[in-house]
């Protein structure tokens, strides 16, 4: 039995985490839960898996969340914590030689090569949960990483993409999650209509893959049926297709390194099926680049733009600002930051706090 602890159990990702575990109840047992806010659905997770240890984030701090995901019978922690607070709790689990299954992107967005260093060292298998990186992962099990001339990631196309500009300005939450595909939380899902979840997947991508920038590219796929594509040095592509399920992934995650038959539909009929790739729309949304801006910036310019999206989203969804301010704001934020070569994980922290800061001033003083 593989023991595991889920950080963010109550959401998206965790409660389909767990949906995936209560089908194999031979295969895994739950060590630990860890949610932000009490809840009833807490409450009744803990009833059904009787978990040893429980954190409440608001209740028992940072401190409690890293105790449940080191609880010394983990072997794997699921982190599905949305944004910096799953940072903290990913290295001490890290540390304490526990294996990752990482929903939470944020975690290498803002410290990549700082918690790859740390898989090293602690000799710790990462096994990514999103679908774009699940793929490309999958994918290199038909060649090795210095075999990867470029990687493909890539993005689907719902209703905000293919709004015009002046459309774009009056965008509200409603059509935010009207949504061809699967449902999301709240943050991942303004990121994505805004594509600043694609930029976050490229940092994402170069610290996994270790890759440079310009080996990773965005195609867009209106189908959902291929999730990212990796090419190789002698031309052959490599790509996963199958439905979209994130409890595909999970799943894959979970098992990892076997694999099991699934209880998820699968992508039975091919036939007739159409897969079409469009070039990004950089032009469009402007966040799209910012993944690459940060890398070539490096250093803290990363954390910084991840603090200043954290405080738009949040000013977005309090009607504090229009969908296309997201940009400016997150950008402006960008250019007024010193950058800090090699940081230390509190000098990221303080980084992180620094964007969400200035940008709140931004809004505050109504600049853009
Ligand atoms: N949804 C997707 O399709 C998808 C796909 C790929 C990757 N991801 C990534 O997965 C992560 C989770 O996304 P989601 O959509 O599942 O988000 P979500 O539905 O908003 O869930 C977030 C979870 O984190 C918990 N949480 C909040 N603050 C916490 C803290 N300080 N300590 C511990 N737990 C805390 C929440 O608990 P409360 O509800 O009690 O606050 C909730 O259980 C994000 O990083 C996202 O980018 C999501």
């Amino acid at each position: 039995m593989k023991k595991i602890v889920i950080l963010g159990s109550t959401g998206k990702i965790g409660s389909q985490a767990l949906e995936v575990i209560r089908s194999y109840p031979k295969e895994f047992e739950i060590i630990g839960l860890a949610c932000g806010h009490q809840s009833k659905e807490f409450e009744n997770q803990i009833k059904e898996f009787r978990p040893k240890i429980v954190a409440i984030a608001e209740k028992d701090g940072q401190k409690g969340v890293v105790k449940t995901a080191t609880h010394p019978e983990a072997e794997l922690v699921v982190v599905a914590v949305v944004g910096l607070a799953g940072l903290k709790p990913t290295i001490a689990a890290i540390k304490a030689g526990k294996d990752i299954a990482l929903a939470t992107k944020e975690v290498l967005v803002i410290a990549g090569e700082l918690v790859m260093k740390l898989l090293q060292k602690h000799k710790v298998n990462l096994v990514p949960l999103d679908s774009e990186h699940s793929a490309i992962f999958q994918s290199l099990k038909a060649g090795s990483q210095k075999e990867i001339k470029q990687v493909f990631l890539t993005m689907g196309k719902g209703p905000i993409a293919k709004m015009t500009k002046s459309q774009l300005i009056k965008v509200n939450i409603k059509d935010i999650f009207n949504r061809p595909c699967w449902s999301m939380g709240q943050k991942i899902g303004i990121d994505s209509a805004s594509c600043m979840n694609k930029a976050f997947e490229v940092i994402e991508a170069k610290w996994l893959f270790n890759l440079k920038p310009e080996q990773i590219k965005i195609l867009v796929h209106k189908e959902y049926l291929c999730h990212s594509l990796v090419e190789f040095i002698d031309g052959s592509i490599i790509t996963e297709l199958g439905s979209p399920d994130m409890r595909r992934y999970l799943q894959y995650a979970l098992f990892y390194p076997v694999r099991k038959e699934t209880k998820v539909s699968s992508l039975t009929n091919l036939v007739n099926k159409k897969i079409t790739f469009e070039s990004p729309p950089f032009e469009k949304f402007p966040c799209l680049e910012l993944g690459y801006k940060v890398l070539k910036a490096g250093g803290t310019m990363p954390a910084v733009m991840h603090g200043a999206d954290t405080t738009v989203v949040r000013a977005f969804v309090d009607g504090k600002i229009r969908f296309t301010d997201i940009p400016k704001i997150i950008v402006s934020t960008m250019k007024a930051c010193r950058v800090i070569k090699e940081p230390t994980l509190g000098q990221l922290i303080k980084a992180e706090k620094w964007g969400q800061d200035y940008s709140q001033e931004l809004i505050k003083k109504g600049l853009k």
